[in-house]
């Protein structure tokens, strides 16, 4: 297992020898290594099973370092990332030649961001090289937003995991570039698209379709349970559920259900606070998904603010059982 710690030094003595390290964010823990190295890039993507054609996220920690691998700031970008970095905020940018190709999987443009974590900046700071780091999980499973999800997924491949607590934010960054002139929002994620808007004026939203090769984190089916997971109307399908007499859990919102053991249901925020909810969803998912049950049952949230993108994560974790299920009526939003 990883040696789990807060030790800057041993961290960056990990990375400047081209090894991994588990990295905290304000989003979801990262899978980082020294993005200007390809062996150290390749072993990124065998660590988490992730198939080459999936781009990674540059992590460094000031927008003044973003030219070192960045040919050209495009003004809208530039005017969101003095906005919003550090924070959850991706941006696709023109990227340079000391980028390799790996990183990019061979496309023009560099994924960039400065997170917002105390501890992962003062990293970034003391490292003459910016970091890769896609989430630490593996290619399609739940993101980790604690360094003990990393550590029972990764664990016995990477030497050590940086703790930073609980991801403040929960839900990966929202992915903009420019498409056509027009600046793009190609993942939904921790920085909602009105505040997006309020900087730029309206943005496209491309992040719902599933066949565009643009942004992998767009694939239908992503962020997923290892047991069947549905989406519906919950008092429905809990009462379908106990007449079938097949053992399920429940992922609700707000609402707790007298007729479920209490340790088989989790509400995300008991206030119904979006927040609370998205920093809660993926430890949740974890959680329930380690239950001895058949089935995880939930339903979408309230389709506003961050709730857009925690819809967006659960239709990914439902889109494998939802084809298979045609008993559940989707509940669309
Ligand atoms: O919050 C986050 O973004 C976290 C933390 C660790 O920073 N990272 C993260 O990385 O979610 P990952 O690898 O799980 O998702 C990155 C997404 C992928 O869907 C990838 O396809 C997209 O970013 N991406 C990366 N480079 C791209 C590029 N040049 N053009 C389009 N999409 C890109
Ligand atoms: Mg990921």
């Amino acid at each position: 297992m990883a040696i789990i710690g807060t030790d800057l030094g041993l961290a960056a003595e990990f990375l400047a020898a081209g090894e991994l390290v588990g990295m905290p964010t304000e989003t979801v823990y990262g899978l980082a290594g020294n993005a200007l190295d390809p062996d150290a890039v390749t072993k990124i993507f065998k660590t988490k099973n992730r198939p080459s054609f999936d781009p990674l996220i540059v992590h460094t920690s000031d927008i003044s370092k973003v030219t070192d691998f960045v040919e050209e700031f495009p003004a809208s970008l530039r005017l969101l990332a003095e906005r919003f970095w550090p924070g959850p905020l991706t941006l696709l940018l023109p990227k340079k030649k000391n980028v390799p190709d790996l990183v990019t999987s061979g496309l023009d443009t560099v994924a960039v961001r400065v997170p917002r974590h105390e501890l992962t900046l003062r990293l970034l700071r003391q490292l003459p090289f910016p970091l890769a780091a896609p989430s630490a999980n593996p290619f399609g499973y739940i993101s980790p937003t604690k360094a003990v999800h990393v550590n029972d997924q990764l664990g016995d491949k990477i030497p050590y995991i940086l703790d930073g607590g609980a991801c403040e934010v929960g839900l990966e960054s929202t992915i903009v570039g420019m498409l056509d002139g027009e600046v793009t929002v190609f993942r939904l994620g921790g920085l909602e698209v009105k505040k997006i808007e309020s900087i730029v004026g309206k943005v496209k939203v491309m992040a719902h379709s599933s066949s565009n090769p643009q942004s992998p984190g767009m694939l239908k089916s992503h962020y997923a349970p290892t047991k069947p997971f549905l989406i519906g109307n919950l008092s429905s399908m809990i009462k379908k559920y106990q007449e079938k007499e097949v053992p399920f859990a429940v992922l609700a919102f707000r609402a707790f259900f007298d007729t479920v053991e209490e340790g088989k249901q989790v509400q995300l925020s008991l206030d119904g606070s979006l927040e609370e909810a998205a920093k809660n969803l993926f430890a949740a998912m974890r959680t329930l998904d380690s239950l001895n049950v058949s089935v995880i049952l939930s339903e979408y949230l309230p389709d506003e603010g961050l709730g857009k993108a925690i819809n967006d994560r659960l239709k990914r974790a439902a889109a494998e059982s939802m084809d298979s299920d045609e008993d559940i009526r989707i509940q669309t939003f």
